[in-house]
């Protein structure tokens, strides 16, 4: 098998563009992946994708910003304000755990946090299963957790989310928000889906979310805070900034989901001979590596200082590549077909803030509260990375809280 890599903004975005290559970085997380959306290709992607995607229309999402999301972040972050600290990965997997089984679809009847929690640890299992290529764990016992998980899933959640949907389909009842298991079961477009793939689209869905999410918010908050501190005497006007201007704070996250793809590399394999951009062939069976964080770093596109964290940055708002603007965030959400859906629900749609197209997203809205509660690293507890994964995710974030001021 030959490897082949692309690092430049261009290539990357070409060859996520390229119908004739296929999704490949997951094909050793089979177990939890196996003709998931994201692993499949062509036709049947397209099928499964448009069925899904009216769960992310632009209006569901932002009524799920403006009414849903307020009430669950404010719901989980009242505990740790209430203690006067809290473990940023902790937070971030409670809070994005609810937002994941929002769109997935996972009823949570007690809504209780050890209901929370039950699923997050499921949910924790499946991530290891989805990423196991960055694993640095045995593969095979990695594998006989995630069969385990998933059924205690279904014995669990999915039943009995399924049954109260199907409940609510077979009386003609609209559901009060749209999710991907109710389009699923309703399937109107009547697509090719068996019951084991269901379960795995599901369980696929919680994790996409919340592990990507979750991680981004950290990240996002840790660029803060190493920008605050590099320049003291500037520290109070940028904090003042921050609290007085939502743009600039989104401006910020973008800023840090261009440095932290939650994958630094996406890979792909071509279902048939492939010339890429820069005329290097690839054939079946070969690997296409995709190094998104490099790409996000080209200095081509985002100027010399690319690799350092700088709100201030300017990108040419004409400029276009393959005919499409640039991101602030760069390729964190991907290209092409497996463009992420969670894109606006999570970066928000930066334009005018008055506008009522306007979204700020869910990785600022939940910066902005932990800043708003004074948020600051632990003096006495430093952060720790996640030695499991070669993933750069932390495992313990430790932040001291204030109640609002
Ligand atoms: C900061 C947060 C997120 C990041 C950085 C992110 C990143 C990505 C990327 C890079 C892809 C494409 C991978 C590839 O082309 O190989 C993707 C696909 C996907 N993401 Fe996200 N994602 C995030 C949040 C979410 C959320 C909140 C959801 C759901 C609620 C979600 C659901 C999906 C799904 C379903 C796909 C597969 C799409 C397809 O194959 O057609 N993501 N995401």
């Amino acid at each position: 098998m030959n490897e082949l890599r692309v690092e430049s903004y261009q290539d990357a975005y070409a060859a996520l563009c390229e119908p004739a290559l296929r999704q490949s970085l997951y094909d050793a997380g089979a177990v939890i992946m196996d003709s998931v959306l994201l692993t499949l290709h062509g036709t049947a992607h397209k099928a499964r994708r448009q069925l899904e995607l009216r769960v992310f229309r632009r209006e569901v999402l932002r009524e799920y910003e403006r009414e849903v999301f307020p009430a669950t972040l404010q719901g989980t972050l009242a505990p740790f304000v209430a203690a006067g600290r809290a473990d940023l990965v902790d937070f971030g997997y409670r809070v994005t755990m609810n937002l994941t089984a929002d769109f997935a679809g996972i009823d949570r009847p007690l809504g209780t946090p050890a209901e929370t929690l039950k699923l997050l640890e499921l949910v924790r299992t499946f991530s290891e299963g989805a990423t196991l290529v960055h694993s640095t764990r045995d593969h095979a016992e990695v594998r006989v957790e995630v069969e385990a998980a998933l059924g205690q899933f279904v014995d669990q959640f999915l039943a009995s989310s399924m049954a109260r949907r199907r409940a609510l389909l077979d009386d003609g009842v609209p559901p009060e928000r749209l999710d991907v298991l109710t389009v699923l079961l309703a399937n109107e477009d009547r697509i090719d889906l068996s019951d084991e793939v269901l379960v795995r689209e599901i369980g696929f869905y919680l994790q996409a979310g919340a592990h990507s999410t979750a991680n981004s918010m950290v990240h996002a908050v840790d660029e803060l805070f190493g920008w605050l501190a590099r320049t003291p005497a500037a520290a109070e006007v940028r904090k003042e900034r921050l609290r007085s201007e939502p743009d600039f704070l989104q401006r910020c996250v973008h800023e840090s989901l261009r440095l932290h793809p939650a994958s630094p590399v996406a890979w792909r394999t071509p279902v048939k001979p492939v010339t890429l951009r820069d005329g290097r062939r690839l054939e079946p069976g070969d690997r296409l590596v995709i190094d998104l964080a490099r790409a996000n770093c080209d200095p081509s596109v985002f100027g010399e200082d690319a690799a350092t964290f700088n709100p201030e940055r300017k990108i040419n708002p004409q400029r276009r590549i393959r005919g499409r603007k640039i991101y602030p965030f760069g390729l964190t959400f991907g290209t092409g077909v497996h463009l992420c859906p969670g894109r606006d629900l999570d970066g928000g749609i930066a334009d005018d803030n008055t506008s009522p197209t306007h979204m700020r997203g869910i990785v600022t809205m939940l910066v902005e509260a932990l800043l708003s509660h004074g948020a600051r690293r632990d003096p006495d507890m430093p952060p720790i990375r996640d030695q499991t994964t070669q993933r750069s995710n932390w495992a313990q974030y430790p932040v001291l809280l204030e109640p609002a001021g």
